[in-house]
């Protein structure tokens, strides 16, 4: 359905960003003072105050006694305010701090048509500016306004104007945005934000609000497809009613429509308006409504309503951007409670492809497997049942989600896209038993402990230890050995690149199958390539096992000088080809979630620390409980 309303009586949803130096609120208190959207009295007010306390008059005084109204609660609210130019409406989206402004975004408070983006000439493009640059291409926002500020202090300056236009396309060029009006401006001076100003002879561009008149704005609620998320189905003498919120979109009396994910379609019979007793034909966005359909189909809660012909997408696996801000780590593999609409299901985060922090807007490198408080991250993530969505982008009210923690709310995200889901089915689900009940018959939760190391670096005796320690402290522990592996299910490999490669998968798969039937897996291999313990840590997480990497890390020649099974004198004497360490590289882990210095601490030092690390990760305590979620798929 397309929008036919003329540009100007389409609302256009503004954000404001750029550091406060660069004038963003003397800009924005110039534009409420210009276009006439400032109360008389508050006008009034601010300019007494400025004479009784001898200061000059600040546009920005305007925006801050605004702000100060919201903050004692009083009617204006600062992302509410509104101005309108050219009989169009536009709301401006004040954006105080990036975090909050992230947070606002993502949780939907705020949706944003477009952004005016505030340089001071005079400062030119600083590190602020790229991470609002930045912010903005994660929030998917691609008409962007830079207005370069603060023209009054460069005299109006055309090559100044040319020089930063230069450096902002490349910017934003970089983060693949390159539709961008720069317009030229003095907020201050009143200068190129209404009329053209003559100060800008050299510039034959529109002015900030003419440009910004001739934006587009994403089709209003009405206008997209029909989403009517179930909430409620209720019984009322004999009538079935499916509640809910039309969140886009309308629905007609009559019209044939589809339920998703189920796939189940039907006739409107009736639609109820809530709660006046009325009955009327069609119901548009933004109502509560109630609707009554002509056949007896079994409905639930959580199902989306709409049309055969703009279907939402429905899948398990979506790539997301998502914005964490629960104390502990979001862990891959984890199991976490998502909602979307009005549904809900079991998520695990099957990957993380990228993480940025949030405040300092660096990617991390490399790409971390947890994801911290206030960080932004992409990841794939896989539901335990099918589920109907939207990209973001197309209708953002179905193409956000909320990740719960134990009950908590610890993350908000954005659906980019839906994935094939084609392993799921081949892997979950046969087991009548879950994971919870299995972890409630030993008393902890299973997982992977992957050792790597050097030969003779200790990861055989330590993991001999550890199982007998973990043993006698009620976990039910197994060791899967190098050498035992080598002399069995592996004994047909050699030690060459594929071999190796194949020896870790067969390791991998073997410890993903014990984790599920409930053990504690202590993995013992050199395992001395990055790519092939990244593949083993997937082949485990991908069926929701935790699985954590522990570097066992004791320098050459201590190995060397060790050498418990005379392998590198062997090695050196030619009768060991491709030895890891001498013919054969080892490539440290770049990332571990345990390191320990077995060249220069005590055996019992490292013991210490593997029980302190395992311990808390896979006891069985009531609130841990809650970390194993009851597969769905598996009967009891
Ligand atoms: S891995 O590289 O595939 O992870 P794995 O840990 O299974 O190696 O096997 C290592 C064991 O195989 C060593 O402890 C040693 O006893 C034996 N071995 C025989 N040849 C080699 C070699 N060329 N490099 C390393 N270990 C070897």
């Amino acid at each position: 359905m397309k929008n036919d309303l003329p540009l100007e009586a389409r609302s256009l949803n503004v954000i404001f960003a750029g550091h406060v130096d660069h004038g963003k609120s003397t800009l924005i208190g110039r534009i409420l003072w210009e276009t006439d959207s400032i109360p008389k009295e508050k006008k009034e007010t601010v300019i007494a105050y400025c004479k009784k306390n001898n200061i000059d008059f600040e546009y920005a005084f305007l925006l801050d006694s605004l702000a100060e109204e919201r903050s004692q609660n009083i009617t204006i609210d600062v992302s509410e305010v509104h101005f309108f130019y050219g009989k169009r409406r536009f709301r401006i989206i004040d954006a105080p701090g990036h975090l909050e402004f992230l947070k606002n975004m993502i949780s939907g408070a705020a949706k944003a048509d477009c952004a005016v983006l505030v340089i001071d000439v005079s400062a030119g493009i600083g590190e602020q500016t790229k991470r609002h640059a930045l912010i903005l291409s994660l929030l998917g926002i691609k008409q962007i306004v830079i207005a370069m500020n603060k023209f009054d202090l460069v005299n109006y300056d055309r090559q100044t104007y040319e020089r930063l236009s230069t450096e902002c396309k490349s910017l934003f060029k970089k983060l693949g945005l390159d539709s961008l009006s720069i317009v030229p401006l003095s907020a201050k001076a009143g200068e190129n934000i209404i009329g053209r100003s003559q100060r800008f002879s050299w510039y034959d561009g529109g002015s900030l609000l003419e440009v910004l008149l001739g934006l587009e704005s994403s089709d209003s609620a009405e206008c997209s497809p029909l989403r009517l998320p179930i909430q409620d189905v209720y019984r009322f003498d004999n009538r079935r009613l499916l509640a809910g919120r039309i969140e886009s979109g309308k629905i007609e009396c009559g019209e044939l429509v589809c339920f998703f994910p189920s796939g189940k379609k039907s006739r409107i019979k009736a639609i109820h308006h809530w709660p006046a007793e009325s009955s009327p034909l069609k119901v548009t966005a933004g109502k509560s409504t109630a609707i009554q359909i002509e056949d007896e189909i079994f409905i639930e809660r959580g199902e989306i309503i709409a049309h055969e012909d703009s279907p939402p997408l429905v899948g398990t696996d979506f790539c997301a951007r998502l914005f964490w801000l629960g104390d502990s780590p979001l862990i891959v593999g984890a199991p976490y409670t998502f909602r979307l609409a009005t549904g809900q299901s079991v998520a695990r985060v099957l990957q993380v492809n990228r993480v940025i922090d949030a405040c300092t807007l660096e990617d991390l490198q490399p790409v971390p497997m947890e994801v911290k408080k206030n960080e932004i991250a992409e990841i794939i993530l896989r539901t335990s049942a099918p589920i109907a969505c939207d990209p973001f982008e197309k209708i953002p009210m179905t193409g956000r989600f909320i990740l719960a923690d134990k009950d908590r709310i610890s993350g908000g995200g954005i659906i980019l896209k839906v994935l094939p889901s084609k392993a799921v089915h081949e892997t979950q689900g046969r087991s009548r038993i879950t994971q919870l009940q299995r972890a409630k018959f030993l008393g902890h939760r299973s997982g992977v402990f992957w050792m790597t190391g050097l030969s003779g670096s200790g990861k055989t005796t330590l993991s001999n230890r550890l199982e007998q320690l973990l043993f006698h402290r009620g976990i039910f522990a197994y060791v899967i050995d190098g050498d035992e592996l080598r002399t069995g299910l592996s004994k047909d490999l050699g030690f060459d690149v594929e071999s190796r490669r194949e020896n870790i998968r067969r390791a991998a798969e073997m410890a993903k199958t014990l984790a599920k039937s409930g053990l504690v897996v202590i993995v013992a291999l050199i395992s001395p390539f990055e790519a092939d313990r990244k593949n083993a840590r997937a082949i485990c997480e991908k069926e929701g096992i935790l699985f954590k990497e522990i570097y066992v890390d004791a320098p050459l020649d201590i190995c060397k000088a060790r050498d418990p099974k005379f392998l590198y004198l062997k090695a050196s004497k030619g009768e060991i080809p491709q030895m890891t360490g001498l013919d054969s590289p080892y490539e440290p882990p770049q990332y571990c979630d345990l390191h320990l210095l077995t060249g220069s601490e005590s055996i019992e030092s490292c013991l210490g620390k593997l029980l302190d690390f395992i311990i808390p990760l896979v006891r069985l305590t009531p609130d841990k409980e809650r970390d194993i979620l009851e597969d769905p798929a598996a009967e009891i």
